[in-house]
């Protein structure tokens, strides 16, 4: 079966089942410069799994676009992807878990016709915060799935949380079958031996984990499930990777015509980056130095070398993106319409990087000849941070060439330098230079200041209960989306411009520390609690008013700010907020 035959027939069904079809949010979150990418399907639902009404109902379906970069450098290998859709379902405060996994089960064996044999599950374990889920496990076993294939784990296998706090519960996984040998007599679903392949994960969002740790119950029961797409078309296609199925499949073979050295996992990087950049140029992502846009240039720098690894003429490349596009289109026909853009944000990026490749590989071939001759083994922070400054030669590229050359990196040691450099870079600035800050510019970065600070005044004036929902920022104002259940009077507005400016008027310093996500939130700091935290974060302080999890950049004081002034306080949905304002 196709994917989108999957799509459709998932869609359907959930329709069927009394769900409203509502459209995929796009791969850039909305308002929301916290998350640089939507990861799954809950994603722009949060709001309303935390019980705000959604104008379409309780019952809801989708396909949701989402992009995943964690697992980047594993990408071609013969599963990772750093694009996928994920199908979903959800009951805000609807149905719970019978009628979920009755349905999922109709659908797995009806719908898409597996057999039930193939069909494992897993069910929560149970431990101090929440009890052992015999519910599910009953209801597999009414539905049809034998006691023995029914698995029971603890939180690392059957508990799901978007990052470090918000709805969060327990959740069921169905597991396909291979076919595959037990690699061991231990050998069950939670094993990554590829035995058993995750099709399907019904989350049953009944708590809310806190900033402290604790487990709250939720006003409401929601049920959030998501159905990787491309994984399904995989094993319904009977196939071993996703590269094989009819999505990439096109790619996959043009390249091996192209061709000139065989490596199956430059054919697959190239394809499956080549896939996200279209999907993130698609929904407004331009390449950029910073954030979103430097994932951006990374997948097409990635894909442009592997391209030159396989020894393919990159003027193949206007070709190639047709071949992918036509792949897609019936899934996306959106990317027919963008064709023309898609092709020249891609090759103007290409052909920069070109530049760049030649020069810096040329330096880094004597890198590497000088330190063979000096029979060293390892390339120092400062020759990478050279090569990223003088070359503009990127980091990671460093570390793969060394990586190929038999050769170590000090990344640690370069990651201390890269902060120093932003840093001097955000001085520079304060003299008119923009070194190093990429798209973001000087006003740009006054507001970003300017919206942690309005962050914490609003808490201090209208309580604690205010928690940031989105923000937008321009050269030319602030946007800044917040919770709170009321219209601000005119003078708690009032309050909490004077209060901001009595902090800019301060002279306020803005400071920047790396440490453990653990060790941050215990501190406090503040967070949007949907952003997937990497194990090493930046705080920004500003003086002792504001603390939170945050990229930057900012100000280094708040001085710089001028005079801030809110325009206009409406509201943006329900429950939420939303302030203009302007620095002046
Ligand atoms: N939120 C869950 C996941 O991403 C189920 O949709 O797996």
């Amino acid at each position: 079966m196709k994917a989108i035959d999957i799509r459709n027939k998932y869609l359907k069904f959930f329709e069927k089942h009394g769900h409203s079809v509502i459209p995929s949010a796009p791969v850039i979150p909305e308002n929301d410069p916290s998350v640089l990418f939507t990861t799954a399907g809950m994603h722009p639902l949060v709001p309303y799994l935390l019980g705000e009404k959604h104008p379409a109902g309780t019952r809801l379906t989708d396909y949701q676009k989402c992009i995943r970069t964690v697992d980047i450098d594993e990408v071609g290998d013969n599963r990772h992807l750093t694009y996928f859709e994920m199908l979903g379902n959800w009951s805000l405060g609807d149905y719970f878990k019978e009628e979920s996994i009755t349905m999922s089960y109709e659908f797995l064996t009806k719908e898409l016709n597996i057999p039930a044999e193939k069909l494992s599950v897993t069910c929560f374990a149970g431990d101090e915060d929440a009890p052992r889920d015999e519910v599910s496990s009953e209801c597999w076993k009414r539905a049809g799935i034998p006691e023995e294939r029914i698995y029971f784990f603890g939180k690392d296998d059957n508990w799901w949380i978007a990052g470090e706090e918000g709805p969060c519960g327990p959740d069921t996984e169905m597991f396909y079958d291979t076919g595959k040998p037990k690699c061991s007599e231990e050998c069950n679903p939670s094993c990554s031996c590829g035995k058993y392949v995750e099709i399907w994960n019904n989350v049953f969002m009944e708590y809310c984990k806190t900033k402290d740790g604790k487990y709250t119950k939720l006003q409401q029961k929601n049920v959030d499930t998501g159905l990787g797409l491309e994984r399904m078309a995989m094993l319904l296609q009977g196939k071993e990777t996703p590269f094989e199925i009819e999505l990439f499949e096109p790619v996959m073979q043009k390249l091996e015509e192209w061709q000139n050295q065989d490596l199956i996992q430059s054919r697959r990087i190239v394809a499956e980056h080549l896939r996200s950049s279209m999907m993130i140029i698609n929904d407004g992502g331009r390449p950029s130095n910073v954030d979103r846009g430097y994932i951006l240039r990374r997948l097409l720098r990635r894909m442009t070398r592997h391209l030159n690894k396989l020894e393919i003429n990159l003027a193949k490349l206007p070709e190639m993106i047709d071949v992918s596009i036509e792949a897609l289109q019936e899934m996306y026909p959106e990317l027919v319409k963008n064709r023309q853009l898609i092709q020249s944000v891609i090759i103007e990026e290409k052909d920069k990087f070109m530049k760049t490749l030649e020069k810096g590989e040329k330096e880094f071939e004597k890198i590497v000849a000088k330190l063979k001759k000096e029979n060293m083994t390892k390339i120092d922070a400062k020759t990478i941070f050279n090569l990223y400054e003088t070359y503009g030669f990127p980091p990671e590229m460093t570390g793969e060439l060394a990586t190929e050359a038999g050769l170590e990196v000090d990344s640690q040691g370069f990651d201390a330098l890269f902060r120093e450099h932003q840093e001097k870079s955000r001085l520079g600035s304060e003299a008119k230079f923009k070194g190093g800050l990429g798209s973001t510019g000087e006003t740009e970065i006054q507001y970003h200041t300017a919206t942690h600070l309005l962050n914490a005044a609003l808490k201090v004036i209208l309580g604690e209960h205010v928690h940031q929902k989105g923000s937008n920022i321009t050269a030319e104002r602030m946007r800044f989306d917040f919770a709170h259940p009321a219209k601000m009077t005119e003078e708690e507005k009032q309050k909490v411009e004077d209060l901001v400016n009595e902090w800019i008027t301060a002279g306020l310093e803005v400071t920047v520390q790396e440490m453990p996500k653990e060790e941050a939130l215990k501190t406090g700091a503040e967070c949007m609690f949907i952003e997937k935290y990497p194990e090493i974060v930046t705080v920004y302080s500003i003086g002792d008013v504001s603390k939170e999890l945050c990229g930057g950049p900012h100000v280094k004081n708040t001085k710089e700010l001028g005079y801030f002034k809110i325009k206009k306080e409406e509201a943006s949905s329900s429950g939420v907020r939303r302030i203009k304002a302007i620095l002046q």
